[in-house]
């Protein structure tokens, strides 16, 4: 699939699902708390800290997105660019964890056909429900799914704002090597492709989280590491999008 296709199928398949397809927003935000646009969930800030009242209850959007937070990987990796395009499917206070699981493995195994058996999932830590989800539900292996810390499985948008767990689905270049010992931080072996967020909490300055009015979602996956494993280039950068 060329990025074009893989753009126009990840929107068209949220659009199936009652999803309204939205333009990217400027990568200058209107929102004063950052720089640039780093998220595809940024446009949508306000409706998640109950500012403003979403126009419709689901969105899906391919935002160019500048992520000054990982400037420092750009050049040192094959996956981290200046500039790239996040894809996102979005409930504002509508579905939650257990159907952005649902339709995040359908659309990457089912119309991506990505090998369930190349995929890894990570869960935060104390998400027991996500990995129930994972587990019982899409019936991955527990060895599969990796449970991990703040860091990694905790977003926030920066330092105050909407937040919440997340689980992100990872995929293996490299099966041969075994489940025995799994290090999603191996880069050479794994490429984080989708995050899932399940935003419902707000970060005052002080670091204390508030419920949200709402349980939403928010989700981001990269359309060039997509474009990457789809076409079966060793970097981003020798995808046809670049
Ligand atoms: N906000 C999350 C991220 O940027 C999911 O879209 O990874």
């Amino acid at each position: 699939l060329s990025g074009r296709e893989i753009r126009e199928t990840f929107l068209n398949f949220f659009a199936a699902r009652q999803h309204h397809i939205l333009p990217s927003a400027s990568l200058v935000p209107e929102d004063p708390t950052v720089l640039l646009t780093i998220a595809g969930m940024l446009p949508f800030k306000p409706i998640f800290l109950g500012q403003r009242s979403p126009d419709f209850p689901r969105a899906t959007t391919s935002q160019k997105c500048i992520r000054t937070n990982d400037i420092e990987n750009v050049g040192r990796t094959a996956r981290h660019h200046t500039f790239f395009e996040m894809l996102g499917n979005f409930s504002f206070g509508d579905y939650f964890k257990e159907q952005a699981i649902a339709w995040g493995w359908e659309i990457v195994t089912k119309v991506f056909s990505l090998p369930p058996d190349r995929l890894i999932v990570s869960v935060f830590e104390q998400d027991d429900e996500a990995f129930q989800i994972w587990h019982e539900q899409v019936g991955i292996p527990a060895h599969r799914i990796q449970r991990m810390g703040e860091d990694d499985n905790f977003w926030v948008s920066g330092p105050t704002g909407p937040c919440g767990p997340c689980s992100e689905i990872y995929y293996d270049f490299h099966p041969e090597q075994g489940d025995a010992t799994i290090d999603l931080e191996d880069d050479s072996r794994f490429i984080e492709l989708y995050n899932l967020v399940f935003m419902q909490y707000n970060r005052d300055v002080a670091g204390n989280l508030t419920p949200l009015q709402n349980q939403n979602i928010d989700t981001g996956m990269g359309l060039e590491r997509m474009a990457q494993v789809l076409q079966g280039v060793p970097n981003n950068y020798e995808t046809d999008l670049i």
